[in-house]
């Protein structure tokens, strides 16, 4: 039998963003400045709002032996788990700078969306994701199962 399932996101300019979710994807271009990112150049730049206004930013590091560098979305998310134990995340907003160091599109990899998936059943409620793709095109997701239907479990 074939089924079917639907995700919904909105889609949004900046100037329709709530004032808050405006100011958190600002923290996270501020955050691509912290990337260190010399093998693609590429800038990841996140912030996440906790439950109780704290804002915690994350960026890419990368390492030599690839693997062993770091997606923005999860240094964010752990570094939460370690300085605000807890604490509820509400929001995680992704932004990119390329090359060229214009600001560009990052939609959460694979594993990340694994770890918010995680993060957001520990936690019981749900965490809307902000992905920029210009000042025209803002992805809203209400939630980690839109972008990871099926998501691993056990
Ligand atoms: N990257 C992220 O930081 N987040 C993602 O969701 C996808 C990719 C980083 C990893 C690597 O440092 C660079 O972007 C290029 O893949």
């Amino acid at each position: 039998m074939e089924k079917q399932l639907t995700i919904n996101y909105c889609e949004v300019k900046l100037d329709e963003l709530e004032c808050d979710d405006r100011f958190l994807l600002n923290s996270a271009i501020e955050a691509t400045d912290t990337a260190y990112a010399p093998y693609s150049n590429f800038h990841v730049g996140t912030a996440l709002l906790l439950e109780d206004g704290t804002i915690i930013k994350g960026s890419n590091q990368e390492n030599i032996a690839y693997p062993s560098g770091l997606c923005a979305e999860r240094t964010a998310l752990f570094s939460a788990g370690v300085s605000h134990p807890g604490k509820t995340v509400k929001t995680l907003a992704i932004i990119a700078k390329n090359p060229e160091s214009k600001l560009v599109a990052a939609l959460p990899c694979g594993a990340c969306r694994q770890v918010l998936a995680e993060q957001q059943s520990r936690q019981g409620d749900k965490i809307r994701v902000i992905c920029y793709f210009s000042d025209d095109k803002i992805f809203v997701f209400n939630n980690v199962e839109s972008l990871l239907p099926f998501g691993f479990e056990m």
